[in-house]
């Protein structure tokens, strides 16, 4: 009889496609960074995190003034709601969209105003605009969407920026950006630029591959970041986070290159889905929706017994879908294999006939 260690260990460890973690992990400069700054974590990292708020500003041609880090872009939207919503106040957000934005909505004694996408899973920002009221500070688009993957086009934000009254905070969570960046993108930092009262979020967990080490940022006017930062306080992001961090954006080719293998690996998983007769939302991140009819939830929780990790749609409201992250194309040929496996092909039909 095999001792139980050797058989845990043949069993290949679980594949995680349900965090859109970056498959590639941080680039070697990064690594290399940490590895540096590890012989000195008995000191305290640099208090304002200034070095690093220099550097992002040079990246977007902006005074440092207008850039707050903060530990992940989530801690970062944390503080803003503390700052910008007294209870009582609105926040609208699509639906679906990142589900955290409800919870901290109601965490601070807000009231979520949720709009639903378009048919064509995108931000309904027509509707979101209608949804403004007195009692509204806050409207957070989520773009690229999460977790349906599609983007607004620069016409519906420059339209829907217009018509903003100046009691309403706009907050672009840019967490999955650097995967769609291209001309039909909207570059929302212009708007800030043009002395808009915007707050655009950018993370280091996704494409930089640094989930871990939790640090992103917020750009927004002087006094909006000023107020981020005396709130976020002194020693709030790690010395490792920090030099990992400027390290990662000294590391263009690593961006390209984790651009380049999310494209192809895109790719090859919809070819398959096409091949097999599944429906799925066209993305432009690093991750897909897929339909697969009934239950989710069982349907991943099937996936994860054959060892891969997805996340069920019901999650977001969206029950007969499921959302997996787009890995190496070895992950993805293993996910697919799997899905094929568990799926049940009736409730496929059924949802797609
Ligand atoms: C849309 C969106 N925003 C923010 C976050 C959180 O990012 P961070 O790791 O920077 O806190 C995520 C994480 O998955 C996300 O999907």
């Amino acid at each position: 009889m095999k001792p139980v260690l050797l058989r845990s260990l043949e069993v290949p460890s679980p594949l995680e496609l349900d965090s859109n973690e970056n498959p590639l992990g941080p680039s070697r400069r990064a690594s290399k960074a940490i590895q540096e700054a590890l012989s000195r974590v008995n000191r305290y990292p640099e208090r304002d995190c200034f070095a690093t708020e220099e550097r992002l500003a040079r990246l977007h041609k902006l005074s440092a003034s207008h850039v707050a880090l903060g530990p992940g872009s989530f801690g970062v939207l944390r503080l803003l709601m503390e700052a910008c919503m007294p209870a009582g106040s609105e926040a609208i957000h699509a639906e679906p969209s990142y589900p955290m934005y409800r919870v901290l909505i109601h965490k601070v004694g807000g009231t979520p105003v949720a709009v639903p996408l378009t048919p064509d899973h995108r931000h309904d920002l027509v509707a979101m605009g209608h949804a403004i009221g007195p009692a509204t500070r806050l409207v957070i688009i989520c773009n690229p969407n999460n977790p349906t993957g599609r983007m607004v086009s620069s016409e519906e934000l420059d339209a829907f920026m217009d018509q903003v009254p100046p009691h309403v905070m706009v907050v672009i969570d840019e967490a999955y950006y650097e995967y769609a960046e291209g001309p039909e993108l909207p570059n929302a930092i212009d708007w800030i630029r043009k002395g808009h009262n915007l707050v655009v979020l950018r993370t280091f967990s996704k494409v930089h591959g640094l989930a871990g080490l939790r640090i992103g940022y917020g750009v927004a006017q002087p006094q909006v970041a000023a107020m981020l930062r005396q709130m976020r306080g002194p020693f709030a992001v790690t010395s490792l986070a920090q030099v990992a961090a400027q390290a990662a954006l000294d590391d263009r080719t690593h961006v390209a290159a984790v651009r380049v293998l999310n494209e192809q690996v895109r790719s090859e998983l919809c070819s398959a889905l096409d091949r097999e007769g599944l429906h799925y939302i066209p993305s432009v991140t690093n991750f897909v929706m897929i339909r697969c009819g009934g239950d989710d939830v069982s349907l991943t929780e099937r996936l994860s017994e054959v060892g891969v990790r997805v996340r069920p749609g019901t999650e977001y409201g969206m029950r007969g879908w499921l959302r997996v992250t787009v890995g190496t194309s070895e992950q993805t040929q293993r996910f697919v294999s799997a899905l094929l496996t568990c799926l049940d092909w009736s409730l496929v039909r059924a949802a797609c006939p």
